[in-house]
């Protein structure tokens, strides 16, 4: 029989999801299926309940619904947790089981794709919303020297500082939440754009100062060359777009439910040309 998954999300239909999960499940010889389900904005719930009635194994979870996901959830993994949000869900004989495989597949994606390894490097984190939220705690546990997380609210960036000032392990990183005003005589190696603002097309009021020397500016949204990508390449940084991570967090998702690790290098070349 072959086994049922899904990604849920509102809208749905730009889904790469599908396609990645079918080249993983050839790869690997898993006699599984994969489908983009549009959930009503207030039917997630039910969709799920829908799906776990009709024998599927578990599904992934997109926007807006990472939130929902973690609370219908009985049973979290730590990452889940350090997230608030889950992007993977396992129906279990026991119940729901959240997982969130996005921070880890921008680490692996950063570190061994594009070979800019995080551990002691300087780190700015470009937004304080959900996306940062859910990067944030594995960014940590790989050890940059330093992590900066910019915000337009300064607030929100210093109340996502505050969870993890406290956590004992980190107390070597240099911790900092800032403001764009702030940021005028800094400098990273790695910067990482985790707002929404590539969407609308909006430029960011970052100086090309941020951009030190071999840095990485990375976007975590795919598919467009966002006015940060834009900028980034203008000051002869390395730039990347949210693919990697996708294919990454793919990967991972599918290691959970299969118990077998795709090779992504093939899937990723091919799905950039599609
Ligand atoms: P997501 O789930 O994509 O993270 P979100 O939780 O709504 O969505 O967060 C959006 C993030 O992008 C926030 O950090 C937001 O900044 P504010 O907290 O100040 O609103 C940021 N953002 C969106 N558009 C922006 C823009 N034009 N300039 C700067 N930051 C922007």
């Amino acid at each position: 029989m072959t086994d049922k998954y899904a990604v849920i999300g509102n809208p749905i239909a730009h889904s790469k999801s599908p396609l990645i999960h079918a080249a993983f499940a050839k790869q690997t010889q898993q006699a599984m299926s994969y489908e983009a389900i549009l959930a009503p904005l207030d039917g997630f719930a039910a969709t799920v309940q829908a799906l776990i009635e009709q024998g599927y194994q578990g599904v992934n979870v997109t926007v807006p619904f990472k939130f929902e996901a973690f609370k219908l959830a009985n049973q979290h993994s730590e990452r889940a947790i350090a997230a608030g949000a889950a992007n993977t869900l396992t129906f279990t004989t026991q119940g729901i089981l959240a997982d969130n495989t996005d921070g880890a597949g921008l680490v692996r994606d950063i570190d061994h794709n594009l070979q800019h390894r995080i551990a002691g490097k300087r780190l700015l984190l470009l937004g304080a919303g959900g996306a940062a939220e859910g990067v944030l705690q594995p960014l940590l546990a790989a050890i940059p020297s330093t992590l900066v997380i910019c915000n337009r609210s300064l607030e929100k960036a210093q109340t996502m500082l505050k969870k993890i000032a406290s956590q004992t392990q980190y107390q070597l990183i240099h911790l900092q939440a800032c403001s764009f005003d702030e940021l005028q005589n800094q400098s990273f190696d790695i910067v990482i754009n985790a707002t929404s603002a590539g969407l609308s097309d909006s430029a960011l009021p970052i100086p090309d100062s941020i951009f030190a020397k071999n840095c990485l500016a990375y976007d975590m949204m795919y598919g467009r060359n966002t006015p940060f990508m834009q900028q980034a390449q203008h000051t002869g940084a390395t730039v990347a777009d949210g693919l990697g991570m996708l294919i990454e967090q793919a990967a991972e998702a599918f290691t959970i439910w299969r118990g077998v690790r795709p090779e992504t290098q093939a899937v990723m070349q091919r799905i950039r040309n599609v």
